[in-house]
This record gives structure tokens, sequence and C-alpha cells, in this order.
């Protein structure tokens, strides 16, 4: 008889033995020492044997004897790859620039007439390889994009992802209204459009052909001011039709949700669900402004929120109250949200929102008297924060990812500790101190589905 256990245990394709964190509710942090996660030749995680455990030195032998175990030093954790839930992959080159602007004057004097140069697919190649590149160095293993208007560079940011085996969700951004976007960077008319909406899905689906790590196009209205009705319309339909996930801005800023409320007399997100866009697979970025109801509608429909920590800082006019919506039960997760801001790493992001959460707590009037100066609502913690960059991002994706657990993709980075401990250190502290600590430089290997995508030894060989 075979013994099923014994027969997996040949199909693997490594066996990584190492320190991890993982995330199992968003206060919980679980914490595994010299465990054995075993992924399959399909990139997933198979099994996690962990050290106590009976089969423990059998497995260990086989994989060590095969040559497919990777043991980690010491000073080495594995944690999951993080979920960049808004990135806008042409504004890269101006990451930190212009920050001081009102949003509606950034987005016209510095974010249109660059995201105009991608029309020319030379140009989007040069930029977003290197983005892509940048991001997985980053631990970042899966991004939902926002592209540009024009196809042409949308396609390299889609083989982008394939070539560096990023978990790429692409959107092809709709802004039609010629009352609020420039005269040379717009779609012509709400059906040019769609009809480019839709031919951008059926290009993204042939280059997925054979592809292990496939792309998905994502239904892309920019945000209400840019849009017209009719695009709007359509673009709920196509959302309905192949069954793709949206995403968009919501409530973003007070201008942003000034504009719905003028145009139609509707909450921003009252508006958005009226064209059919607020479904189980929508991601909608910033919600700074979102209200009680909006939240509840969110909820309702299963909708992901991009908490966007420091872009929200300049362009938010508020801080999210990210506790109470994770509290509340929302899908959310973490966005970079390039260039609103200037980091591409989600580790400056969950320290941001863990900031900002301190900052909506204290308030920051020092003539208000203490009582009144802070919400003094419940902080955001380190732990919640991981949870987002992790979890929360995988939920509003519907993607088996974010955890190291059986049945998830082995989408993993591994990172190591760049200072000397002069004292125990718990498993907590570490946590704490690697999440306030780790830079670029700190991550050795990421992994995505099991393949290698970034590694210090690879960066080396490829400078030499
Ligand atoms: N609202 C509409 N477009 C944008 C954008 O590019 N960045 C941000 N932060 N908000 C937007
Ligand atoms: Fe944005």
């Amino acid at each position: 008889m075979f013994d099923i256990k014994e027969e997996r245990t040949i199909n693997f394709s490594t066996v990584i033995q190492g320190n991890y964190y993982t995330a199992i509710s968003p206060d919980e942090i679980e914490y595994q020492e010299q465990a054995l996660i075993c992924i399959d030749s399909q990139g997933y995680i198979a099994e996690i044997i962990q050290s106590g455990d009976a089969n423990y030195q059998e497995v260990k032998a086989s994989a060590s004897k095969g040559d497919y175990l990777l043991k980690l030093d010491d000073d080495q954790v594995i944690l999951p790859g993080f979920i960049d839930l808004h990135i806008h992959a042409p504004q890269w080159p101006n990451a930190g620039v212009a920050l001081d602007l009102p949003l509606e004057d950034w987005l016209n004097v510095y974010t249109f007439p660059l995201e105009e140069k991608y029309k020319s697919s030379d140009f989007a190649q040069k930029v977003y390889e290197d983005l892509v590149q940048e991001l997985l160095a980053q631990g970042t293993t899966t991004a939902l994009y926002f592209g540009s208007v024009h196809n042409s560079g949308n396609l390299e940011l889609v083989k982008a992802c394939l070539k560096y085996h990023q978990r790429g969700f692409v959107g092809k951004v709709v802004m039609d209204n010629p009352e609020q976007t420039p005269e040379n960077y717009r779609d012509q008319t709400a059906a040019q459009a769609l009809t480019e909406t839709e031919s951008f899905i059926k290009a993204v689906f042939e280059l997925n052909e054979s592809e292990t790590i496939p792309a998905t196009p994502v239904i892309t209205p920019r945000f209400l001011p840019s849009c017209t009705d009719e695009a709007l319309l359509g673009l709920g339909q196509l959302a309905q039709k192949y069954d793709l996930p949206v995403q968009s801005h919501c409530s973003e800023s007070d201008w942003e949700n000034g504009y719905a409320l003028e145009h139609y007399n509707k909450r921003d997100a009252e508006v958005l669900d009226q064209f059919g866009l607020l479904t189980d697979k929508a991601v909608m970025a910033h919600g700074t402004l979102l209200n009680d109801a909006d939240i509840a509608l969110f909820r309702e429909k299963e909708v992901g929120l991009a908490h966007c920590p420091i872009s929200n800082v300049y362009f938010g006019n508020a801080v999210l109250p990210a506790k109470q919506i994770l509290q509340n039960g929302n899908k959310i997760g973490l966005g970079t949200d390039i260039s609103g801001g200037y980091s591409p790493s989600i580790y400056q992001n969950i320290r941001q929102a863990v900031v900002s959460s301190h900052q909506r707590y204290e308030g920051v009037d020092a003539e208000l008297d203490p009582q009144v100066r802070g919400t003094k609502d419940d902080i955001l913690s380190m732990k919640n924060a991981f949870y987002l960059a992790t979890v929360g991002g995988a939920l509003s994706l519907q993607l088996p990812t974010g955890e190291i657990k059986a049945g998830c993709y082995a989408d993993l980075q591994v990172v190591h500790q760049n200072w000397t401990a002069f004292q125990d250190e718990s498993p907590q502290m570490r946590f704490e101190k690697l999440l306030y600590q780790t830079t670029k430089e700190n991550i050795d290997q990421v992994m995505v589905q099991g393949q290698v995508v970034a590694s210090k030894e690879k960066n080396n060989a490829d400078e030499r």
C-alpha cells in the first residue's frame, strides 16, 4: 500500500526550512520555527511540516538528498509576499514629485502629461520592466495596477508582469470626459473607450496562453470626474460580461467627493454602484472621506478598499479610520498609490498606516485640549497592518495567497534581520522590529508561485 503523504513528498519541487510569520486573523500572527514549507510542482504550498511532526526528519532528508531543500540561516525569516492593491504604473518616473500640490493640480500639471508618454511602447517597456523588477525586489508579489489610456503601453505592462513572473492585475484607464481631461490625453469618445477596453481584455487573454502565472485585465474607470455616464455604464456591463475585477478611486479628497454631490446629487459610492461598478471583485482606492453608509455599502457588496496611507497624507484630506473599517468586517488591504505615494515599498506603507492611525487618535492641534484633540478611536496595530498587506489584499482580489498555509500559492519573501540583538528577543519583538526596520537590502529572496523572482545572489550575478 502507498502512503499518500509519501507519494506527495516525492512530488515536492522545493522544501524551504525556516522560521515564518503569517497572519491568521487581523490580531493574530502565527510564528513557527524551523518548519518545512513543502511546495509542489504547480507552485502551491502543499503541506507545512512542523519540527515536532512525525515525518519531519524523513521529508527533510529526502529533500536534502534530492537537492531541493532550501535551508535558511538563523537570522532569516519567511513572510508571505505583499500585495499592492493600488499603484499607477505609468507614474513611476514621478515618484516623489510635486506632492505639495492639491490633487486636481497635481493631476493636470504633472500626472496626465507623464501618462500621455505611454502611447510609445518603447518608453512603456523601459519604465514597466524597471517597475515590476523593483516591486518584486521590495517583496511585492501581487500588484493591482492602473495603466494609462493607451493600450500600446498597457500591453507592455502585462508583458513585464509575465516576463518577471509577478502576479499582475492591469487596467486600461478610461477617461473620456472632455470637461475634466486634457485634449491630448483622453479617450476620444465613450464608444472608443469601451472598444479599447474590450480589445485590451482580449489581448491579455491571448498573452496569457501557456503562462502559469497569468495576468488579469481589470475594468478601470479612473474616477467619476474623468468619465461620462455612457462610459461608466458600458464599463459596468463589461465587468459583468467578462466577470472581471473593477478598480477606481472613491471619495479620495474633498474635491472628488464634492464632484459626485454636485453633479449627481449623490455620494461617490452610490454613483459607482448605480453603474454596476461595486462588485465583490471591485477594489476602490483611498476612501478617506467615505461615510458610514458608504462603508456599509462596501461591506454589503463585498467591495475591497485599498488603503494608501502615504498618498492619503498628501491628497486624502483626512485619515482613513482603517482600524474601524477592518473591525467592521470590510475587505481592506494596502496600496502604494505610486506616485501620489512616493514609495514603492509596502513596508513603508505598513509603517505609515500605523503612524497615521496614531495621529488620528491623538489629533494634531496643540491648541486644543487633549480630551478633544484626537478621535480617541482604537489604533491600528502593527499586526493589523501586516494583515492588511497580506490577507487583506488577498481577500480583496479573491486569491489564495497572502498566507503561509497549505493550499495557498507559494508567494513568499525571505528577509534577514538587519540588527544585532543585545538581549533575548521574543518572536513578537522580532516581528515588530522586522516590519519597522526592513528595507529592500534585507529582502534576500522573493518567490511567486514557487518560482524565484528576485534574489540577492541573482542581482549580484547580474551586475557582474
Ligand atoms: N484620482 C484620479 N486619478 C488619480 C491618480 O492618478 N492618483 C490619485 N492619487 N488620485 C487620482
Ligand atoms: Fe490612485
